[in-house]
């Protein structure tokens, strides 16, 4: 989005103290780039062969920086030197890497070393001398991990700027050359990472865009887009939904002047299934995608209600994956699909007292029509399991804001009918840091939304919000393994990172990749 990073593998032997290119080159401004040149170390300055060799020349300047900014190696610490001696850099970063444990780093956190990088540059030309000291590691995987780190920190949304330039951001355009025992190796490798980084990208545009412009029709249309990586693409319009009996989805949306949309993705990673004469079942992945939600006719306060542009964070994420499986052509059959309405106050819109029918026929007393997100999903949901059968079905949405107050913005809230499902999708958390909790459910919570009039009531009152609304879901879902993310505190307003500076956080494509890749994703035999 905003002024591009060029970021380009080249042998490590390529990067040279006296062959800085573009030194001589000037910014916009007409003031020469700065040139950087970035190295780790671990403890008691423990560096790869090459790097300590390269910089043999400032050797008495580090050690004396070092000692002067008590460096050592820890990792998360920098050693930032200015003007370093003997070599044609203007400056020098250390970035520490020892853990203290005596393993190589996480792939989570070979990501977070790309953004703490990226944090620390500001324009001109960088050279990474991308290698460790043992016991790391820093292979092509490793190196793409560094990438993707290095892009979801770059990020920024600032499409709607007009005046871009500040002095925050005094160097504009940054080229980066990361320095590598094997090229061709870090670029393949590079592939499938960046197919995931453009997916996250993806989802936090979504996320970012305001309300007037990603209009639900407008929200099918940039899903529609992804028939160019050969995705199949089906949109259900207000009519289409009518006919299947979508009354749930559709009262949501009917205080709108924005037609109501559903959108029904797939991936075929694995071919259509027809040719081999077996049925294989998909896997289906669930969004809610209300562009906007006033809380329609009971109303949300004013303050803070722009925030709003972001309920729509879960079809966001499953948008997202889906150019991020079919851009690294996962061996996946796969299904994304997205309700997307927007929930507004209007002579035409649903009230609290009515009754809706779903599309499973279950009847729905609306008791606030700020719990609208169930309702979108209920419909979704169900249209999922009757017409796919799918092996399982994980739905994310930015559901109630009782799960920021049961878990703050760190982690979301996981609740399933399956416990292999459930711990699949911790183990893709820990690995990606997109941190899931399991909350309970059962028969007791599911009793709080009897409705004395219909089948049911929309919400279960203050206590257990979270956990009532999940049980409305469960509803809608009879035996096929369930799991539904909660991600109110997660997908919008998160907290900075060191790979995220953005408001829309992309939550969720990174942990879902993780998962179809690790667990339901064909491998080649070895
Ligand atoms: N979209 C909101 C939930 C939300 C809150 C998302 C804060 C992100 C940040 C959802 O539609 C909603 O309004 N939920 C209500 C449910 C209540 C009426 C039962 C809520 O959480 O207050
Ligand atoms: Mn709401
Ligand atoms: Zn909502």
């Amino acid at each position: 989005m905003s002024e591009k990073a060029k970021v380009e593998f080249v042998a490590l032997s390529q990067i040279l103290p006296k062959a800085v290119a573009g030194k001589e080159a000037a910014n916009a401004k007409g003031e020469a780039e700065v040139s950087c040149l970035v190295a780790f170390a671990g403890a008691a300055m423990a560096m790869g062969a090459g790097s300590a060799k390269l910089l043999e020349p400032s050797a008495e300047q580090i050690a004396r920086a070092a000692r002067a900014a008590r460096f050592k190696g820890k990792v998360g610490s920098v050693l930032d030197i200015a003007g370093p001696h003997g070599l044609d850099f203007d400056r020098l970063l250390i970035l520490g890497v020892d853990s203290g444990k005596d393993v190589a780093a996480s792939d989570q956190e070979t990501v977070i070393l790309g953004g703490k990088v990226m944090g620390m540059l500001r324009g001109g030309n960088v050279q990474v001398l991308f290698e460790m000291p043992a016991p790391l590691v820093c292979g092509a995987d490793e190196a793409a991990d560094f990438v993707q780190g290095l892009l979801l920190r770059h990020y920024k949304f600032d499409l709607y700027k007009t005046r871009k330039k500040t002095d925050a951001e005094p160097d504009g355009a940054l080229h980066i050359k990361v320095g590598v025992a094997d090229v061709e190796a870090a670029v393949e490798a590079s592939q499938a990472t960046k197919a995931v980084t453009d997916g996250v990208v993806l989802a936090r545009n979504l996320v970012n865009e305001p309300p007037n412009v990603l209009f639900p029709e407008e929200f099918a249309a940039r899903a529609k887009a992804l028939e160019a990586l050969g995705v199949e693409v089906t949109v259900l319009d207000e009519k289409a939904m009518s006919k299947l009996g979508m009354g749930a989805l559709l009262a949501v949306g009917q205080g709108s002047r924005r037609e109501s949309q559903t959108v029904i993705m797939r991936w075929r990673g694995t071919g259509s299934g027809k040719e081999k004469g077996k049925k294989s079942k998909p896997i289906a992945f669930i969004g809610k995608g209300v562009i906007f939600d006033t809380g329609g006719i009971s109303i949300k306060p004013g303050a803070g209600m722009e925030d709003m542009k972001g309920d729509m964070a879960g079809a966001a994420c499953v948008v997202g994956l889906m150019h991020a499986l079919a851009a690294r052509k996962a061996k996946v059959d796969v299904i994304g699909a997205i309700g997307v309405v927007e929930n507004m106050p209007d002579g035409n819109a649903y009230r609290p007292g009515d009754i809706v029918k779903s599309m499973s026929g279950q009847t729905i007393e609306i008791i606030n029509t700020d719990a609208e997100g169930r309702l979108v999903l209920a419909d979704v949901l169900w249209y999922v399991q009757d017409k796919y059968e799918p092996a399982f079905m994980v739905d994310l949405a930015t559901l109630t804001g009782a799960i920021l107050v049961a878990l703050g913005q760190e982690k979301a809230g996981l609740f399933s009918n399956n416990d292999e499902l459930s711990h699949r999708l911790g183990e893709a958390g820990k690995a990606t840091g997109e941190a899931v909790w399991r909350l309970p459910m059962g028969p007791a919570y599911d009793k709080m939304i009897d409705s004395k009039f219909a089948d049911m009531k929309n919400t279960g009152g203050r206590h257990g919000g979270s956990i009532t609304a999940a049980q409305f879901l469960q509803r809608f879902v009879n035996d096929t393994p369930w799991a539904h993310l909660d991600i109110a505190g997660t997908g919008m307003g998160s907290p900075q990172s060191d790979i995220n500076q953005s408001w829309g956080s992309g939550w969720g494509v990174r942990l879902l990749n993780r998962l179809v890749a690790d667990y339901y994703e064909a491998k080649p035999k070895a």
